[in-house]
């Protein structure tokens, strides 16, 4: 898939098949994750696999948007690590790009995938659940299948009106 084209058609996927996902896919988008750009080259970024019927469950119960998480084959929780930060702006962009190479590596192996950001109003109860120490920050769920259907469309702005300028 060439990348512009995957960047317009990638769109958040929620329903799912139960067909499972390879290790070695799951590997691949972290891997993708990882090679996002970071501030000084820092890679703050640290992921935990969530596979397990019983602690997905677990995991399902942090946030509203619990049947996407139940459904899916298996989740990633994304952290930042607070000890490897330098600066806190750019170490969230830095987290921002990890999980957008996430969703992108998914697209393009077939998967999809979606962002899950609500469930970080229980950031601790997450951490705690996985067993993580204290400097670990939950940045972002992603949950992960084979999709359901493909047909999913999506919206943007005009780009006149994100284009402030043209100096
Ligand atoms: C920071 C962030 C948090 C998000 N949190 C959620 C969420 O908790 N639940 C959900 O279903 N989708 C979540 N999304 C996905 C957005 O709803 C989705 O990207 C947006 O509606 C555009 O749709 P598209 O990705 O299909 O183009 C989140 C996306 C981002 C970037």
């Amino acid at each position: 898939m060439e990348l512009i084209e995957g960047i317009y058609t990638r769109r958040s996927i929620r329903q799912y098949t139960g067909q499972p996902v390879l290790r070695e896919q799951l590997l691949e988008i972290i891997k993708a994750g990882m090679w996002a750009p970071s501030g000084m080259n820092n890679q703050p970024w640290r992921f935990v696999i969530v596979q397990g019927d019983e602690v997905k469950s677990d995991l399902a119960k942090q946030t509203k948007y619990n049947f996407i998480i139940e459904r899916a084959a298996v989740c990633i929780a994304v952290f930042v690590d607070r000890s490897a930060m330098y600066n806190d702006v750019k170490d969230h962009q830095a987290m921002g790009a990890c999980i957008q190479n996430m969703l992108l590596a998914a697209h393009g192996l077939g998967l999809g995938a979606v962002w899950l950001g609500e469930i970080l109003k229980n950031a601790d109860g997450v951490r705690t659940l996985l067993g993580l120490p204290k400097e670990m920050e939950l940045m972002a769920v992603v949950s992960l299948g084979h999709p359901v259907s493909k047909n999913h469309s999506s919206t943007r702005k005009d780009i006149s009106e994100v284009l402030l300028k043209e100096l």
